[in-house]
C-alpha cells in the first residue's frame, strides 16, 4: 500500500514536469517539448514525435545543408515545404532541437 502511494506520487509528478515542458532525464523528452507546432503537426507523423525515425528517416544526426535542402526540396516520399508553411527560424530552431547541432 505505501509502495503504491510512492509510484503515484513519483507518476504525478512525471506528469507535471512534462506538462510544464520541464527537462527531464530522458533526453528524446527533451528534445520533443523544444519542438515547433510545425513539426509537430507536418513531420512527427513520418520521421517520429522527436525525429527518432518513422517512415521517413532518423532526423537527430542530420546536417543542416541537408536538413534545409530537403526541407525546401522534399524528394523520393518527403513532401517539399515553402518558407511561408515553415519559416526559416523555425526550421534553424527544430534543427538544433533534433540535433544539439547549431543551424549554420
Ligand atoms: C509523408 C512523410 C513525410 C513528411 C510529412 C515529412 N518527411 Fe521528411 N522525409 C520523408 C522521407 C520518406 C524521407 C527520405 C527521402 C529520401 O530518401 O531522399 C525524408 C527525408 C527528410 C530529410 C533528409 C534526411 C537525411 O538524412 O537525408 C529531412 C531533413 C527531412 N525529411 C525533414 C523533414 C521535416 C523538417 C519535415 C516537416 C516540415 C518532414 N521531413 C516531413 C518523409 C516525410
Amino acid at each position: 500500500m505505501k509502495l503504491f502511494t510512492v509510484l503515484t506520487v513519483t507518476a504525478a509528478f512525471g506528469t507535471l514536469a512534462l506538462a510544464c515542458g520541464r527537462p527531464t532525464s530522458n533526453s528524446q523528452v527533451k528534445v520533443t517539448a523544444a519542438l515547433s507546432t510545425t513539426f509537430t503537426g507536418k513531420c512527427a507523423n513520418c520521421h517520429g514525435a522527436a525525429g527518432e525515425g518513422d517512415t521517413g528517416p532518423s532526423l537527430n544526426a542530420v546536417d543542416y545543408a541537408t536538413f534545409s535542402t530537403k526541407v525546401r526540396n522534399g524528394g523520393r516520399g518527403m513532401p517539399k515545404f515553402a518558407a511561408d508553411v515553415y519559416p526559416d527560424a523555425e526550421a534553424k530552431s527544430d534543427f538544433t532541437a533534433l540535433t544539439g547541432k547549431a543551424a549554420q
